[in-house]
């Protein structure tokens, strides 16, 4: 075979290639059965075990294994019945911004390493964070600023790794090493467990089951943190000689799109006295040493914020040292996209910056410059910003909010259809786009038998193929028991008012 080059005419057959088979997919994904219906190694057995010796010219082969042994493993994300989970957008715009990226083929690890790959980053990150209405003092222009990582789950890490740093940079060096053993991290009962996961990676839980060092604060009745819960867990641990040090407020919960109360979390917080001489949490912009780092993670839900009537979601916002969310969920563009906004970027990148010889250069050393491997943990990264770029070029904020607008409504609709049937409730309040609800129990029904039901049910739904749906199990309130809940998200892009509405007529029709 001749030398792999980048022959021009290779990349205009392969995207024209591509292009066709993604579109042929579009028009077909309707009628495949929603969840993928292969078993565990299915996959694995039909690909072969040792790699190919001799490249293939042409797709004849590939096409045939994309049809016969990838098309069957997809759950297809982009069905219109898909409810399960979030939703993860994508478009014609984030898919080129891809391409576009993937073309180029830069490595933007330095701001020297490819300007633009920095420079759009950061304007597209403003034009995102004033999109939700973030504070100016989270954009660049505010003094703060965004980087763009693959998940929340890393975002989270970054923000706790500096929310570290701030706790201990504020003790004598000697102290510190003893301090890190000692450190807090607070998150409700409902947070995601990529909280959890960070207070691992970051050293601070021993394991996932580790609730001395990662608290797990109580919620009201409609799934948010209570404040009065985490200024006693804080002042006990303070009382017990630990460190608080990180706090996590949910913008939507996982399981039920819960607001946790961030005003009134940053309120407590800075109550709490902090070893008897400063308050644990100062608002920005002042003071900040030592104090403990408020975290939002508004994964989901922050996209939500693209329309002022959403943005009561992160009333109190003001108050927070970093915010998160995922464009990759409900705003159109293809994972992965996550946007992490911090008010203090020198604490994020004095949390992980180091540089070897090898990575020195004139922009760096004068400080002219924003190095994006100083945000986050990986040294290198792709030009990601690209999707996002052209998504907002493309739909523009308005495009935004008429999409985001629509997922609502038809949460609206599903939620009247659920309440309009004594067989069903709605579980808990809707927030924005997921409507949590379930089979009301029978008289006299034990609870594990209404949850079996619920289960039986879901599980029809989703063997059928017409539709897929997920659960969770909610705590109970007020004594009653845990509950175990199943979740219709609506957001995906191909999903219509009558694809809401046949979902309704199947569910009702299995329902017994
Ligand atoms: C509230 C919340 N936080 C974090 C995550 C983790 O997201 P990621 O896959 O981007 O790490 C999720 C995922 O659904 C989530 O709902």
């Amino acid at each position: 075979m001749d030398q792999p080059s980048l022959d021009r005419d290779e990349l205009r057959a392969g995207i024209d290639h591509a292009a066709a088979w993604v579109e042929a997919y579009w028009e077909k994904v309707a009628s495949l059965p929603v969840r993928s219906r292969v078993k565990p190694g299915d996959v694995l057995r039909a690909l072969p075990e040792h790699p190919p010796t001799t490249g293939e010219a042409d797709w004849g082969a590939i096409d045939r294994d994309l049809d016969a042994i990838v098309l069957p493993g997809l759950t297809h994300w982009q069905h219109p019945m898909f409810f399960a989970y979030f939703p993860s957008n994508i478009s014609p715009a984030a898919i080129m911004g891809d391409v576009l990226s993937a073309g180029m083929g830069v490595q933007g690890m330095l701001w020297a390493t490819s300007p633009a790959c920095t420079e759009v980053e950061m304007r597209v990150l403003d034009w995102m964070g004033e999109a939700l209405g973030l504070p100016q003092a989270f954009l660049f222009r505010g003094g703060g600023g965004g980087v763009i990582d693959g998940t929340a789950s890393e975002a989270a890490v970054g923000a706790l790794l500096a929310a570290k740093g701030r706790v201990l940079r504020a003790l004598p060096r000697e102290a510190r090493r003893e301090a890190a053993t000692r450190l807090v991290v607070y998150a409700s009962t409902q947070a995601h467990s990529s909280i959890q996961k960070a207070a691992m990676v970051a050293g601070i839980a021993l394991d996932a089951d580790d609730h001395d060092r990662v608290r797990l604060i109580e919620t009201d009745a409609v799934y948010a943190m209570r404040p009065d819960q985490l200024a006693e867990a804080m002042r006990a641990d303070l009382a017990a000689g630990l460190r608080p040090c990180f706090v996590c407020a949910s913008v939507g919960t996982t399981g039920s799109t819960a607001i946790d109360p961030v005003g009134e979390i940053a309120r407590v917080m800075r109550e709490v006295p902090n070893d008897g001489a400063s308050p644990t949490h100062q608002p920005p912009p002042s003071g900040r040493e030592g104090s403990v780092w408020l975290h939002v993670d508004a994964a989901h839900a922050g996209a939500a914020c693209v329309c002022p009537e959403f943005r009561r979601l992160i009333a109190g916002v003001e108050h927070a040292d970093s915010f998160t969310f995922n464009p990759h969920k409900w705003l159109l563009t293809n994972f992965d996209c996550n946007c992490l906004w911090t008010q203090s970027p020198r604490e994020l990148t004095d949390a992980m910056s180091i540089t070897p010889e090898y990575l020195r250069n004139a922009a760096t050393d004068a400080k002219a410059v924003v190095d994006y491997r100083d945000w986050h943990i990986p040294l290198g990264r792709r030009f990601r910003s690209l999707k996002l770029w052209l998504v907002m070029r493309r739909y523009g904020v308005e495009g935004l909010r008429t999409h985001v607008r629509e997922g609502v409504r038809l949460a609206e609709v599903f939620e009247g259809l659920v309440r309009g049937d004594a067989r069903f409730e709605v579980v808990t309040p809707r927030t924005v786009n997921l409507v949590c609800f379930r089979l009301v129990p029978r008289t006299g029904e034990l609870p594990e038998t209404t949850d079996a039901r619920n289960k039986t049910l879901m599980e029809s739904l989703n063997d059928s193929g017409a539709m897929y749906l997920s659960h969770t199990v909610l705590p109970g309130v007020g004594g009653t028991p845990a509950r175990y809940v199943l979740r219709m998200a609506i957001g995906a892009v191909q999903t219509r008012e009558a694809h809401v509405r046949e979902a309704w007529r199947l569910i009702a029709s299995r329902a017994g």
